[in-house]
């Protein structure tokens, strides 16, 4: 309820809707505000300091002429005759300003000096004050043009008669000073007031001079510009800091701008090759009336570029899917084992008409919580590397193993070997990148080597859904290996082997019986 009102409240006050008006403006209700306060204070310790010195002369006065006073009869009666004029007080000028008055309030002896200041008895009022034990030693009356201050001293004389003194002293002097102070503040404070908010927009000008400096780079700044940069003033301040904050953004805007055109360039140099190459053939044979049997040569060849190209097409959709964050792996209990032996066995064919000898080394099973769909493509672009880029002859090992590391702790681990042509230093830094290709003329002429720089890329991205990562090592012509790193399932990992949880892969009781090391060999 409060908050509901103070949100209201808030909302009633008007606010500029610039920065730089915001700032003025605070700024000058602040200033505005101190000034007051400031003002305020003078004026009371003005005040004070003016009244404090007027009732200390009283005070004195009224000392000195209690001295000249003596009781004649049980009433009061004054006599300065010993009294010298040369002092700086005159009891005599003194008592002029006195009154005194008996028990009831009459006054015994009355001035008319008082009377001539415009002062006039209020017998009420003084009865009050009698009435007082004691009364209070300094009142202030009058109206406000004609005020004074009275300092009240009680006489006793002899039978316990009490009298009032009232010695009296005119507070226009005081007042006219207070006056004159307000009237100075009232005509000061509108100036102040109208000099500080001028103050406080240039100020606010000039602290807002980089922002505005920046936010007009910043709109030179465009697509097409990427490589231009906000100015830093070298102050190392909170502005430099934005600055060189939106620098390092555009930088990796710019960087990202670059790689989506590399990338656009790729995907279509990709595509148009063999789209040139299949329009060809075909135009080929429209024209020069080929028969069936060319025909069918043709669509068959057609058909394979056509497959190829929906491969390409399906992983750039997997990776463009995986950038766009929409890709989560479906976790599941899997044994790595068994899924790297099915697909050696699946890539035998294959491994064999190109004369490589493709063998998997597979223990016992090493539990993982993985996507198997996703851990299956991983390891068929591995392996599909390693059938590719090995000569007829050569030898390719799978290994899964689970690796102790530090801490007592192991992971998972897939070693995929060849004896193949190996990758050349400069290039080993960039082949997880989209598109990259150690060679294109060779790989594409050598016996129909097929591909397009996107099976590692997914490798990668798998490996590292998953918690893992992926290293290679290789050199030209000795061949190549492929180590990726896995975290084992986190309850299997405790469990070990021979003691399987519940929600263990049941066809992993299958390969923990069969146990030891299974291998499929290629001739
Ligand atoms: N086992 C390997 N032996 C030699 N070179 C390899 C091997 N695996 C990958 N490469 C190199 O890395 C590049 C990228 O691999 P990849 O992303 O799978 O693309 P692709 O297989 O379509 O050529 C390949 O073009 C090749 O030059
Ligand atoms: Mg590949």
């Amino acid at each position: 309820m409060k908050w509901r009102h103070l949100r209201l409240a808030r909302r009633l006050i008007w606010r500029p809707s610039s920065t730089r008006g915001q700032l003025t403006f605070q700024y000058t209700v602040v200033f505005s505000l101190l000034l007051f306060l400031a003002a305020g204070l003078l004026y009371f310790t003005l005040n004070w300091i003016l009244f404090w010195n007027v009732d200390n002369e009283l005070q004195n006065e009224a000392a000195l002429v209690k001295q000249y006073i003596h009781f004649d009869q049980g009433k009061p009666v004054f006599d300065a005759g010993a009294a010298s004029e040369s002092q700086s007080y005159d009891p005599r000028t003194i008592f002029n300003v006195s009154e005194i008055l008996n028990n009831e309030g009459i006054p015994v002896k009355s001035s008319p000096e008082l009377t001539a200041f415009g002062y006039s008895v209020e017998p009420g009022v003084l009865k009050s004050l009698l009435a007082m034990k004691p009364p209070p030693a300094f009142t202030t009356e009058g109206r406000r043009d004609e005020q004074m201050r009275f300092i009240n001293t009680v006489l006793r004389g002899p039978a316990d008669h009490r009298y009032l003194m009232r010695i009296g002293t005119r507070l226009k002097p005081i007042n006219d000073a207070q006056d004159t102070f307000l009237w100075v503040m009232l005509m000061l404070l509108p100036v102040t007031v109208v000099f500080s908010a001028i103050f406080g927009s240039v100020m606010a000008k000039r602290t807002l001079k980089p922002v505005t400096d920046m936010t007009h780079a910043a709109r030179a700044i465009s697509a097409s510009n990427l490589s231009r940069r906000l100015p830093t003033r070298g102050r190392r301040d909170e502005l430099d800091e934005l600055a060189e904050t939106f620098n390092a953004m555009i930088a990796r805007l710019q960087q990202s701008f670059a790689k989506m055109n590399e990338f656009a360039a790729n995907v279509s140099h990709e595509l148009r090759t063999p789209l040139q190459a299949m329009q060809g053939e075909t135009e080929l044979a429209l024209i020069a009336r080929a028969p069936l049997g060319e025909c069918r040569r043709v669509l068959e060849s057609n058909l394979e570029e056509i497959e190829r190209l929906n491969r390409m097409i399906r992983n750039l959709l997997v990776l463009a899917q995986a950038d766009a964050g929409e890709m989560r792996p479906r976790l599941e209990a899997m044994d790595l084992n068994e899924l790297v032996r099915d697909l050696v066995e699946q890539m035998r064919a294959v491994a064999q008409a190109r004369n490589v000898d493709l063998r998997a080394e597979t223990s016992n099973p090493v539990p993982l919580r993985a996507d198997s769909l996703r851990l299956r493509q991983m390891v068929l672009n591995l392996i599909d590397n390693a059938v590719k880029y090995t000569p007829p002859g050569g030898r390719i090992e799978v290994r899964v193993e689970r690796a102790a590391l530090a801490h007592g702790r192991s992971e998972a681990r897939l070693l995929v070997r060849d004896t193949g042509i190996g990758i050349a230093a400069e290039d080993l830094p960039f082949i997880f990148d989209r598109f990259y290709r150690a060679d294109k003329s060779r790989t594409r002429s050598a016996a129909g080597v097929e591909g397009c720089g996107l099976g590692l890329p997914i490798v990668k991205w798998v490996a590292e859904t998953h918690g893992g990562s992926v290293e290679v090592s290789s050199h030209p012509n000795q061949g190549s290996s492929f180590v990726v790193h896995l975290p084992l399932a986190p309850v299997l990992a405790k469990t070990k082997t021979t003691q399987r949880s519940p929600e263990a892969d049941p066809r992993e009781a299958g390969t923990a019986a069969k146990g030891g090391a299974s291998r499929v060999g290629v001739a």
